[in-house]
């Protein structure tokens, strides 16, 4: 047990526990200070703020670790598939053969989106942008499966997990069919789930989508290496949700609005429009990084920083092996790519980005890989959302099955007028 730390107000002093961590992470337990001392702490962003105990995701920003359930990104990576990892996050332990079977039957089994969802597409207008289609169809989806408006249940939690993480590659796939003005494409039970997501993607209703090894693997990829990473945006926002006790297809859907936007989530679409913005102008990198470093229109160099990772962003470096290996096998030269990797050379030389630990991070290269696929930049941030789900639906369980979970309701410092008389509106 760690010792207590000591605060010092008002010439007081007072002790607050120490938490340690299993990785030797330690916090000071402030959870009475304010009944204490009558302060409470200030942290905006909640860079020093740990908002709960969590068993399922460790990062360690500054040596480059990931690890899902004690188990190093880069051996999932090289062993393991999305649906194989997806179970391991929400369960705790990868599946026994027969486990995955049952899982992979339940994926199967829920695969199909009520035929009544067809009218839910048909309201949104042709140029909506597929993470607002995503986000309402999730909650839309929900209505249809009753024990999800129910209380938590563990017994049809394993249901519900299945339904969400098959149903969003399905509502994913139909809101670019319906983007496109072509028909929805139906998922197939022969199709393993990536299999079946590129199917709904790219099939034509009298011919099957080609399933390239190469791509089907490079795109499962993509899923497993972004299906958690511990508090970020997108999964704070599901636990901050899940704490109200709202339904799992809700806070799911919250957690793809807050994925959305291009500091998070958005980043790997922002990635590639700076690319092809840099390409246009004819500029190798050097002029654009002088605009990032002058701070010019706010412009930054996206797909690099990390809050967390100050070192490398271990996913990046397994995505661009990826990236270099699909590429080549398919025979494709991407010009961007040869821009993303000289922006990269120059800015891991260059003092603005080495004083601010910059580095690549998971979506510096993944937009390559998204874009050789024939995956339209705005469904990107989809593709982000897809592999995310599980690691979504394991936050949510902590906070469904933690016995003395409260409400999330932070406090905040008030700078607003102090109290004045109402005026009526006569003497205005
Ligand atoms: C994801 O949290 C997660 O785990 C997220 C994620 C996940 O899996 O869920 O890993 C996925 O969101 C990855 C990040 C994708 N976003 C981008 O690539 C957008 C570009 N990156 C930045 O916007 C930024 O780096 C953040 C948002 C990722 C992190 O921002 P922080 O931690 O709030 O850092 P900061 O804004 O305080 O930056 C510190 C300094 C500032 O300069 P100074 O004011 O000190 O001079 O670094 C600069 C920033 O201006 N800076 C950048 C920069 N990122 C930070 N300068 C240029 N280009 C950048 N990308």
């Amino acid at each position: 047990m760690a010792n207590p730390a000591k605060v010092e107000v008002d010439g007081k002093v007072f002790e607050f526990p120490v938490i340690e961590g299993t990785e030797g992470e330690k916090g000071i337990d402030v959870r009475d200070l304010r009944a204490k001392t009558g302060y409470i702490t200030y942290d905006e962003a909640y860079g020093n703020t740990g908002s709960c105990q969590s068993k399922v995701t460790f990062i360690d920003g500054e040596k480059g670790i990931l690890r899902y359930r004690g188990i190093p990104i880069e051996e999932l990576a090289h062993g393991s598939t999305f649906v194989q990892t997806a179970y391991l996050l929400i369960f705790g332990k990868l599946p026994t053969e027969a486990e995955r079977q049952h899982f992979s039957g339940l994926l199967t089994k829920y695969q199909m989106i009520h035929e009544d969802m067809k009218f839910h597409f048909e309201g949104f207008p042709s140029g909506a942008h597929p993470m607002a289609m995503l986000s309402a169809m999730i909650n839309a989806a929900g209505c249809f499966i009753p024990e999800v408006m129910g209380r938590y249940d563990p017994a049809v939690f394993e249901h519900q997990a299945a339904r969400l993480i098959s149903q969003v590659r399905t509502l994913a796939a139909y809101a670019y069919r319906k983007s496109m003005g072509l028909p929805s494409i139906y998922p197939k039970r022969k199709y393993m789930y990536t299999e079946n997501f590129l199917h709904m993607m790219f099939s034509e209703p009298d011919e099957d989508y080609h399933l390239n090894p190469a791509v089907v693997d490079a795109l499962d990829l993509i899923f497993l290496l972004h299906a958690d990473h511990e508090q970020n945006c997108s999964t704070s926002t599901v636990r901050m949700v899940a704490s109200s006790k709202a339904n799992l297809f809700a806070s799911a859907s919250a957690g793809v609005c807050a994925l959305w936007g291009p500091l998070h989530g958005g980043a790997n679409q922002a990635v590639i429009e700076m690319l092809e913005e840099i390409q246009i102008q004819g500029d190798d990198g050097s002029r654009f990084l002088e605009r990032v470093k002058q701070k010019d229109g706010h412009a930054k160099l996206m797909g690099f920083g990390h809050r967390v990772y100050k070192n490398f962003d271990p996913r990046a470096q397994i995505i661009k092996k990826a990236c270099d290996e699909m590429l080549g096998k398919l025979g494709i030269h991407d010009p961007l790519l040869d821009i993303a990797l000289k922006l990269e050379a120059t800015a891991l030389k260059d003092p603005y980005f080495i004083e601010r630990k910059l580095y690549p991070n998971v979506d510096f290269y993944s937009g390559i890989i998204l874009k050789a696929i024939g995956i339209p930049t705005e469904m990107f941030t989809v593709i982000f959302a897809i592999g995310r789900m599980p690691g979504w639906i394991a936050n949510y369980k902590e906070v469904a099955e933690s016995g003395d979970s409260r409400i999330y309701r932070p406090r905040q410092i008030y700078q607003g007028p102090i109290q004045n008389p109402y005026v009526p509106i006569e003497q205005r």
